[in-house]
């Protein structure tokens, strides 16, 4: 299986996390091109890409930058997500640590293209070591004239700053980061209107996930029409995909479109295959809020559209796998507490819903289960988001929907686990530390 690299292509090439490294493999030569196109021309180059956003959603970056009204005399903004809180994904602090170049370039490219003259990277609070070779490379490219007063010589003031969240997992939701970043507290906003329109300080403000950012200087190094065949027809490029849980080779890859979760499990480039003998019981796809999928459906490709029909999604390439040893209902216990903590408490709910599901999952763990409760669970995270589809949600933000449809989709695909558990009140798989979410106690 041969994968063209895209954002990975220059990491561990010496020196690349430096500046004079970054312009020895080529470094803003890309903006360089794109500041010979008008704005407008670098807009249409990155629609032509089919570049898609690598933050959850996948909603297209040409299309969102669009948005941004022409007309509005405001500032514009674009903000950065680099907040990577979805438990299972560790790939954006690579880039970070890798190659903060690409980033900075990417942001440069498209602070021309939406007349953008300030950026803000918002970075997740622990990220103490990517944080630090960010700040190190924005006063490196400061200092070299490629941002401050002009843009590479341009008459463009360009001024890019990092500000360090806190560690909450809400803040990587875009409008509760607008709102962190104006010094409040990370509440998500009611949308619409969305941020292209009225964002940050009320301005039009494009929101854009690091490794969206990170791929605009391969595209506007090798073409457009390069980066749309490498995907699908609605998919351009390739992703970056974390693997965790029970394999031979965790970690973090990048890999084709047309990849499939089986591939990358088993393939000898990335996870080699399961430890000991063991199998497959279940895989999350795409960060643990994405709908859990069964081993039977490990064909799918690694692509945004091929998860719909499955009823998951591709989110944030964050893909934990499961093997037999793993108690599904510890599992989703483990994670409905994480969204139960994370829960900013502005909708009820997901205020309420949250910790009760996490009680009723520690009460079926436990032994204690009744009949009901597995009615109730699936009642509660139903009044949460109804799924399928995906998307339903009542809440005012998708942390609703994130903490509901690991419930429902582990209740449904893994049901008589759930009643082994209540009919012989115990787990059947005891006490041991075993398998993805093994340091649980
Ligand atoms: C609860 C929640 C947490 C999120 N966390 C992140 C995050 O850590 N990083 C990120 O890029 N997007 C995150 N998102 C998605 C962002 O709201 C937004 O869609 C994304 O940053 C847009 O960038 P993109 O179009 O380049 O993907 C989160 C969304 C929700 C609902």
């Amino acid at each position: 299986m041969n994968v063209e690299k895209v954002v990975t292509r220059n990491w561990g090439k010496p020196g690349q996390n430096t500046l004079a490294g970054y312009k020895q493999h080529g470094g803003y030569e890309s903006l360089k091109k794109a500041l010979e196109l008008a704005p407008e021309a670098v807009l249409a180059e990155v629609k032509k890409s089919n570049l898609r956003g690598r933050g959850g959603a996948g909603f297209p970056t040409g299309l969102k930058w669009s948005f941004v009204p022409k007309d509005n005399p405001k500032p514009r903004y674009l903000a950065i997500n680099a907040d990577e809180s979805e438990p299972g994904t560790a790939k954006d602090r690579f880039i970070l640590e890798n190659d903060p170049h690409s980033l900075l370039e990417g942001i440069a490219i498209a602070c021309w293209a939406l007349g953008a003259h300030t950026c803000y990277i918002y970075a997740r609070g622990e990220f103490k070591y990517p944080s630090a070779v960010l700040d190190k490379a924005i006063a490196e490219a400061t200092a070299a004239g490629i941002f401050g007063k002009k843009l590479l010589g341009r008459d463009f003031e360009l001024n890019v700053y990092q500000v360090r969240g806190a560690g909450a997992y809400i803040c990587g939701e875009e409008t509760a980061m607008l709102e962190s970043l104006e010094g409040k507290k990370g509440w998500p906003r009611l949308k619409p209107p969305f941020p292209a329109v009225s964002g940050l300080f009320g301005c039009p403000t494009v929101v854009n996930n690091v490794e969206t950012i990170a791929t605009l200087p391969a595209i506007f190094e090798k073409g457009a029409e390069w980066f749309a065949k490498l995907g699908t027809d609605k998919s351009g490029g390739t992703r970056l995909v974390t693997l965790s849980g029970v394999c031979n080779r965790p970690g973090t890859y990048e890999v084709s479109m047309q990849t499939t979760l089986k591939d990358l499990i088993f393939d000898e480039q990335f996870g080699q295959g399961m430890p000991h003998g063991r199998t497959v019981k279940a895989v999350i796809p795409g960060g643990s809020s994405a709908p859990v999928l069964t081993a039977d459906e490990m064909g799918v490709a690694l692509e945004f559209e091929a998860f719909k029909p499955l009823n998951s999604m591709a989110g944030s390439g964050g893909i934990i796998v499961m093997d037999d040893t793993c108690c599904m209902v510890r599992c989703l216990w483990r994670v409905t507490r994480f969204y139960a903590e994370e829960s900013c408490g502005q909708c009820t709910p997901c205020r309420e819903g949250m910790p009760w599901m996490t009680r009723l999952l520690r009460k079926i763990e436990e032994g204690r289960g009744e009949p009901k409760d597995l009615e109730a669970l699936m009642q509660v995270a139903t009044s949460i988001a109804p799924w399928p589809p995906i998307g339903l949600g009542n809440t005012i933000c998708a942390l609703g929907d994130a903490g509901a449809l690991p419930v429902q989709s582990f209740v449904t695909k893994f049901k008589s686990e759930f009643e082994q558990h209540i009919a012989e009140h115990r787990c059947p798989y005891g006490d041991k530390p075993w398998g993805a979410f093994g340091e649980f106690q």
